[in-house]
């Protein structure tokens, strides 16, 4: 058969990666693809969110399968667009992937099936925003409505963080003049965050093994914000079995009954950002895809043939799939370009040392990188996701790190602790 993938970072590469060790995968395309996913199959230079066109070469090509990577293609309805022309598109339809694309629309969700989540308040006027700051008078979170590309979430940790927070999303439009229209303000949950991620069918829901990404951009947890610097799997012990137990219960089949009730299935992955807080584990978030670099963990895992896992989710015959993984750790350790996270970080720097030993016996998915004068260069802020699959942690932290000292580009910086917090844990 023939398969498409959309997107072209990290995330993309390792679904492309998995999709091609399936026997019944004849030809894989990859649009937009990058220089990693060029080696798997071919890339179609058509940007992720030109819908209109990927349906195009769907159709021209035959293409019996798409798998959707990115977000933004999700809300802006390709699967609904697939689906009309007779093409099988993994993933959720405009309707359900509004999870991600709008806060307001996700609290109003929660709130609606009663799902535990951050006690929280909706604005559509800044003057309104600015006056319940004022009421709170201690931290709080502002998130502005539409997609942000992650940074539209301000933690304030007083009132005057929270006011500057208000003003950048509804009064100077950073995020745009849509996605600043409503303002969301909720209260801090404190605990562990974890991702936890459902392969999906309308109906049924099969959980996948947990995995853990690490978002501050330094050691031990200390900087900014990124998309996320490195992930490991699995993550034995982080859910209590009444945790656990409680996540399934109040959070996955809600939600799934949820969208059925409200007439919009929720079909491919669906990802709960989750705050396991002392109350028990909390809603933060949802998205409508695989977390990067979360997926490139779990990608290393998984040793169930993804073509039949899409196809299970877009049949409705879930059920009858179980999910095999493999033996051992898998970890992600991204390595970023120099200035990440600010936007001003470095770009088209040429990479070296993928073809040293240590590179090789690694797994290398290309996040943000092109091909110029012939060179490979960094073109992104998360520049290549390192991965490896050890007997034990240490193992595959020793593979993923000998490959990150062997891979060489100006400035380049990554985490040394992934997977750690998960040592710190035992130890306690
Ligand atoms: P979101 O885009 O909603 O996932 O928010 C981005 C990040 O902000 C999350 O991964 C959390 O680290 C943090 N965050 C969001 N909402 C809350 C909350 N209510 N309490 C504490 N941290 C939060
Ligand atoms: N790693 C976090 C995300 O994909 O949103």
């Amino acid at each position: 058969m023939k398969v498409l993938v959309i997107g072209g970072g990290g995330r993309e590469h390792a679904l492309a990666w998995k999709l091609k060790q399936s026997p019944r995968v004849d030809a894989l395309f990859i649009a937009p693809g990058n220089p990693g996913t060029a080696s798997l199959g071919t890339n179609v230079p058509i940007k992720a969110t030109d819908i209109e066109k990927l349906a195009q070469f769907a159709v021209e090509n035959r293409i019996d399968l798409t798998v959707v990577g990115p977000e933004t293609p999700l809300v802006l309805g390709i699967v609904d667009e697939f689906q009309r022309r007779g093409l099988r598109a993994w993933g959720p339809s405009k309707a359900a992937a509004t999870l991600e694309g709008s806060k307001v629309a996700m609290k109003e969700f929660l709130r609606r099936h009663n799902i535990p989540t951050a006690q929280f308040k909706i604005f559509n006027k800044a003057a309104d925003a600015h006056a319940y700051i004022d009421e709170l008078d201690g931290p709080s979170v502002v998130k502005c409505d539409g997609l942000a590309a992650g940074k539209g979430v301000t933690v304030a940790r007083n009132a005057a963080e929270a006011h500057d927070a208000i003003l950048r999303i509804m009064e100077k439009n950073e995020f745009g003049k849509e996605a600043g229209r409503n303002v969301v303000i909720e209260e801090v949950l404190k605990g562990e965050e974890l991702s936890v991620f459902a392969f999906c069918d309308g109906r049924n829901a099969v959980l996948l093994d947990y995995c853990q990404d690490h978002k501050q951009v330094r050691d031990g947890d200390e900087g900014p914000n990124t998309g996320g610097m490195g992930a490991f799997s699995p993550v034995p012990g982080l859910l209590k079995p009444r945790d656990e137990d409680e996540m399934i219960r109040r959070i996955l089949v809600p939600t799934m009954s949820g969208l059925v009730h409200e007439g919009r299935p929720y079909v491919g992955i669906l990802y709960m950002g989750l705050m396991i807080t002392d109350a028990g584990p909390k809603v933060i978030e949802y998205n409508v895809r695989f977390g990067d670099p979360e997926c490139q963990a779990l990608m290393m895992r998984l040793d169930t043939d993804l073509v039949e896992v899409c196809e299970a989710c877009i049949a409705g015959h879930l059920d009858q799939v179980s999910l095999d993984w493999k033996d051992g750790v898998s970890i992600c350790v991204t390595m970023a370009a120099k200035d990440y996270p600010s936007d001003a970080y470095a770009r088209d720097l040429p990479i070296t040392g993928l073809d040293s030993t240590e590179a090789q016996r690694a797994m290398v998915f290309h996040a943000g990188t092109g091909m110029g004068g012939g060179r490979l260069l960094s073109t992104g802020g998360r520049v290549l996701s390192v991965c490896a699959l050890g007997a034990t942690l240490d193992d595959a932290r020793a593979q993923a790190y000998a490959a990150c000292d062997a891979i060489q580009y100006e400035g380049k910086h990554f985490r040394r602790d992934i997977g750690k917090r998960r040592e710190a844990r035992k130890a306690r």
